[in-house]
C-alpha cells in the first residue's frame, strides 16, 4: 500500500527504525535524519508499507514548480516487485495534482536498478556530471521527466539568446 503526505510522514517517523535501516542503503550522501528531513516545509514523503512495515519510500523536495526526487529506496526483501515503481508513480500522480511541472533528480551511473527503474518510470538522462559522486567515486546522471507537455523545451527556451 503506498502513502503520501501527511499520512507518509507520520508513519515514517513512527517506523524510524525501519526507516533509518533502509537510509543506510540509500541516500548516498547525505546526513540522514528523517525527522529533519520532513521539517522541511518543502519535503515530500511517500511510503510503501506492508502490514506494519515500512518496505520502501520516495523523499522529494517541492521547488518552485519542479520535484526534485532526492531519493527512492526499497527494502531488499522487497525488490522486484514493483513496488519502487508504484512508488515513483504515485509521486508523478501528485505532482502533476499539485500543478508541478517538471521532475528532476540525479542517481549514480552504475546504479544500474535505479536508472532502469527511472527510465521505465519515463525519465530521460539530460545531463552527466563526471566524478560528482565520491566513495566510490562515479559520475551523476542527472534525468528529468516532464510532468506538463514542453515543460523541458521551454528550459531550452530561457537558455537562448
Ligand atoms: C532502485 C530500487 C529503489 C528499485 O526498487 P524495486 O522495488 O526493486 O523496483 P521495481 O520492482 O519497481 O522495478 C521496476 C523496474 O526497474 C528496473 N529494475 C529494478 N531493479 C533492477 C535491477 N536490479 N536491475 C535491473 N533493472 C532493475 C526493472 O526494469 C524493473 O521492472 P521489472 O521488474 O518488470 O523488470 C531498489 O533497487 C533500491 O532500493 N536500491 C537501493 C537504493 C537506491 O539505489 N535508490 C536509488 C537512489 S537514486
Amino acid at each position: 500500500m503506498i502513502l503520501a503526505g501527511g499520512e507518509a510522514a507520520a508513519l515514517l517517523l513512527e517506523r524510524r527504525e525501519q526507516v533509518d535501516a533502509l537510509a543506510r542503503v540509500g541516500l548516498g550522501k547525505l546526513d540522514f535524519d528523517i525527522g529533519a528531513e520532513l521539517e522541511r516545509p518543502y519535503a515530500l514523503a511517500w511510503v510503501a508499507r506492508e502490514d506494519a512495515d515500512v518496505i520502501g519510500f520516495l523523499l522529494g523536495w517541492q521547488v518552485a514548480d519542479e520535484l526534485h526526487v532526492l531519493d527512492v529506496v526499497v527494502a531488499e526483501r522487497a525488490r522486484r516487485r514493483g513496488v519502487g515503481r508504484a512508488l515513483v508513480d504515485a509521486a508523478m500522480t501528485d505532482a502533476v495534482a499539485r500543478s508541478l511541472r517538471v521532475a528532476l533528480l540525479e542517481v549514480r551511473r552504475a546504479n544500474v536498478a535505479a536508472r532502469t527503474l527511472y527510465r521505465a518510470a519515463g525519465f530521460v538522462a539530460v545531463r552527466l556530471r563526471p566524478g560528482y559522486y565520491d566513495d566510490p567515486v562515479d559520475d551523476a546522471v542527472e534525468m528529468a521527466k516532464e510532468l506538463a507537455a514542453g515543460a523541458l523545451v521551454e528550459f531550452e527556451r530561457l537558455i537562448e539568446d
